[in-house]
């Protein structure tokens, strides 16, 4: 099927890749017009593991083309809307001018009663009705079909999800016309028993939310656990196995630290909550700690940093990692980066590292010196601190790099590290919320 996908980013760009891969003929499209040129050479604008094979093989077989014009659209039957909604302002609220503007510039390219319109885009509640008349009036379909992909793993959650969620119009003919179509689209994913759950607009919109905000509540939760810990001398790490065992709670993202991060789950709760304002619930006033505790976590490993050197002027911290998570150079909302930020706010000497994000960094700031490995950074370091669980990081054998700093500190804000085999060799080691 000849499909075009509106945007260019961790989404689109993956999602255009990944439908070439399903063997559909596939237009990427993006205003970004370098961005759009490395695609088009098979290169991808950043890092993610298994992309650059998918782009590299689809746009060798021709069957994956990138553009800046719409005008390279008209001949396909399905449009995805891959575009962000970034936070607005202060309130929180989402900005859907992109989505709007998407929708507007798909709008001349519809074929009365043939095209669909797949809103794949992180969205309020309301939005897939705001938006439906003014397609239905150019004789388009469309449909809401959320996306779940996490960066570092986007292309097997692209092609393997764990369910497919398809929000569809109350018109019955046009919803029934959606779902065969988007059926077609997907029809090997669907063949390999994905499940696939059909409700209305608003559910698939709320799927979305309400999912990643789940998600950052068991991050918090877990975090606050951290805090308690910090209070009475327990071990989160073994709070958290423990209570995870138990299946109703489950061991995945409880994983306390320095707290979440990157494009989507920081601006989601907030984008959700000032949603549900607007609606006049008080029912998500609770994400408001869940904020809080996130933000906070984020400033204990600099009151750390404090209770161990005191007055940071002029150490030189090294601090291992920047991106938001491992195995991605996204550095949107990097609990990292913002935990360098304040230590250079108060003074301290920030080398950083990362084997992605850093020579990103290197080439657009002067706020930190950026160093190629974690052995460079920890040179002459008052502390070291381990912000990115980089495999490298969390592999670093302690006695091998003991010799390495001013003082044997090590932070470890993601708890990663074995604390008695970095005691034994002779360090300092701080864990968040651990003894
Ligand atoms: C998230 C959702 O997981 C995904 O389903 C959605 O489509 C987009 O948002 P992503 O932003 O790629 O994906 O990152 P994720 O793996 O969820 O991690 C988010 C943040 O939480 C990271 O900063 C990570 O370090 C942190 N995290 C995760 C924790 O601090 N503890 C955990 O136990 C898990």
């Amino acid at each position: 099927m000849k499909v075009s996908v509106i945007g260019c980013g961790y989404l689109g760009a993956v999602h255009a890749a990944c439908m070439a891969e399903l063997g559909h003929e596939v237009v990427g499209i993006d205003v970004d017009e370098k961005k759009i040129e490395l695609l088009a050479q098979g290169k991808s604008p950043f890092h993610e593991p298994d992309l650059p094979a998918l782009l590299d093989k689809h746009t060798h077989s021709g069957r994956l083309r990138f553009s800046t014009d719409f005008a390279d659209i008209s001949d396909a039957r399905v449009h995805f809307i891959g575009v962000g909604t970034p936070q607005l302002d202060d309130s929180g609220s989402a900005d859907l001018s992109y989505v709007r503007s998407a929708v507007d510039s798909i709008l001349p390219h519809v074929q009365s009663g043939r095209t669909i319109i797949v809103g794949k885009s992180t969205v309020p509640v309301g939005t897939a009705q705001s938006l439906e008349q003014q397609i239905v009036d150019a004789g388009g379909i469309l449909i809401w079909n959320p996306e779940f992909l996490r960066e570092s793993f986007a292309v097997e959650d692209t092609l393997r999800p764990d369910r497919l969620v398809y929000g569809l119009s109350d018109d019955e003919t046009r919803a029934r016309i959606s779902v065969q179509v988007l059926d077609e689209v997907y029809s090997p994913i669907i063949s390999a028993g994905t499940p696939r759950l059909v409700m209305n607009y608003a559910t698939s919109e709320l799927v979305k939310v309400s999912a990643n905000s789940f998600l950052a509540v068991k991050i918090s939760y877990i975090n606050a656990m951290a805090e308690v810990c910090e209070a009475t001398g327990a071990d989160v790490k073994r709070l958290a196995e423990a209570i995870g065992m138990d299946d109703r709670i489950g061991r995945k993202f409880l994983r306390a630290g320095i707290g979440f991060g990157g494009g989507c789950l920081p601006k989601d709760i907030r984008a959700f909550k000032a949603r549900t304002e607007e609606l006049g619930l008080p029912s998500l006033n609770f994400l408001a700690d869940i904020d809080a505790i996130n933000e906070r976590r984020r400033y204990r490993v600099v009151e750390m940093c404090e209770e161990e050197l005191g007055d940071l002027t002029g150490k030189r911290l090294a601090i291992l990692g920047a991106a938001f998570k491992p195995n991605s150079d996204d550095m949107r909302n990097s609990p990292a980066l913002a935990i360098s930020d304040e230590l250079a706010a108060r003074g301290a000497h920030i080398v950083i590292t990362d084997p992605e994000a850093g020579p990103i960094l290197a080439a657009t700031t002067d706020r930190f010196e950026v160093a190629a490995s974690a052995e460079e950074a920890m040179t002459g370091a008052e502390a070291t601190l381990l912000l990115t669980e980089w495999k490298q990081f969390s592999s670093l054998d302690p006695s091998e790099v003991a010799a390495l700093p001013a003082h044997r500190l090590i932070i470890d804000g993601r708890n990663v590290l074995d604390p008695k085999q970095w005691r034994a060799a002779g360090w300092t080691y701080r864990g968040m919320g651990r003894p």
